[in-house]
């Protein structure tokens, strides 16, 4: 039913939605069951299904749905964001270089640091919203770049055309993870990306009540057979409720966001008019040193910002915990809106500047977003 043509509003509604052949139920099944039947010669049936940590139903309409709202030829599922990005890491073949954005999620940098440099790839750190600096970075021996943008937490922005081309030019493989801008604002794979990577745990469950992870592919290739094989090898498949949950999810995204971008652009000039403030990091305005480009390829700016104290740490933790509407609790993309001290949360060896506090902006009314920053900001 879903076709390319249409606008996303409507993709998203109908995108690897059936038709339930038994039961003409309009929403979906769940399906549990673990083994599916062999076909008379002992081998897989023609439904192409034999057990359920290689595929199930629901990841298959899941990843249908994805392959749709972000144009990929490919997409698998995973248990969580950071299982899909531990799939495609380990499903490069070889060894070689990586570059990775300097701001990028700090399970990401860790992975690549712990993981991927002791398996033989040298990992290198490049800032992400200078694509002058991939160029001077990358090499014969760059297999893969990763980009994060908006990056968490700095929502600094990179410039997926152009770091697109410079990876092709280099036989590099470039994969985006767009976590924050969701398929609804930002589709790497129509800017030249080769690989999509989502924490399905945001904005595409949009509830805090699933985790997961997705990777949707521009080609049926090599990679994505041996990504395939890895996730069916580690066990590393998203279960049929959660996969079922996040579909849910991803059918209210288009709405969802709206909303989400207007009340974090109302939030983000609020915050630009406090003297509190040394910097607020959107996107969305005209005053962010990236705005032009993610003007270009953003059609809107997302739900994500955070905002630098001029009191420093003592100043972000109080206006923290005077926030009342706000909870204070790691994550993003949900209905209610959250706050977070990274710094905090960060671990021995921080590297967000401590002033930071990190806004997930929810689906309330703006004006009461706004009031209470406003009453946890005259604390100071
Ligand atoms: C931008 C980004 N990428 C990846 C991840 C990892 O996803 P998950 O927590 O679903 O494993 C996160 C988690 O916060 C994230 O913010």
């Amino acid at each position: 039913m879903a076709s390319e043509s249409m606008k996303f509003s409507t993709l998203v509604v109908h995108a690897g939605a059936e038709p339930q052949p038994h039961t003409a139920a309009v929403a979906d099944s769940i399906h549990l069951s673990t083994t599916f039947v062999h076909a008379a010669d002992g081998k897989r049936a023609p439904a192409g299904l034999e057990y359920q940590r290689e595929a199930h139903p629901n990841a298959l309409a899941l990843e249908r749905a994805l392959c749709s709202v972000e144009g990929g030829a490919e997409s698998l599922c995973f248990a969580s964001g950071m299982a899909a990005i531990s799939a495609l890491m380990h499903g490069l073949d070889g060894n070689g270089e990586v570059l990775i954005g300097t701001d990028v999620y700090q399970g990401t940098r860790t992975l690549a640091r712990e993981f991927l440099q002791p398996a033989g790839f040298n990992v290198r750190e490049v800032d992400h919203a200078d694509s002058d600096a991939f160029e001077r970075a990358i090499g014969p021996l760059t297999r893969l770049v990763w980009l994060e943008t908006p990056s968490n937490p700095l929502l600094s922005v990179g410039d997926i055309a152009r770091t697109a081309l410079i990876c092709k030019a280099h036989s590099a493989l470039l994969a985006v993870d767009n976590t924050f801008a969701s398929p609804a604002l930002q589709n790497p794979l129509r800017l030249g990306a080769d690989v999509v990577m989502h924490s399905t745990t945001k904005y595409l469950g949009g509830h805090s009540d699933v985790m997961g992870g997705a990777l949707v592919f521009a080609r049926n290739d090599r990679l994505f057979e041996r990504v395939a094989h890895y996730r069916h090898l580690h066990g590393a498949l998203l279960p049929p409720f959660s996969a079922w949950l996040t579909l849910r999810g991803l059918r209210t995204l288009s709405v969802r966001m709206d909303r989400h971008t207007r009340n974090a652009l109302g939030v983000a000039e609020y915050l630009a008019t406090r003297s509190e403030i040394e910097r607020v990091n959107y996107p969305g305005l005209a005053s962010h040193p990236n705005h032009a480009v993610a003007a270009r390829q953003m059609r809107a700016f997302g739900g994500m910002l955070s905002f630098q104290l001029k009191g420093g740490r003592a100043a972000a933790l109080r206006v923290a915990d005077a926030l009342d509407l706000f909870t204070n609790a790691t994550s993003l993309g949900g209905v209610e809106s959250l706050v977070e001290h990274r710094a905090s949360v960060e671990g021995a060896q921080p590297v967000t500047a401590d002033n930071l506090l990190r806004l997930s902006i929810g689906l309330e009314d703006v004006d009461d977003l706004i009031a209470d920053l406003a009453q946890a900001l005259d604390t100071l």
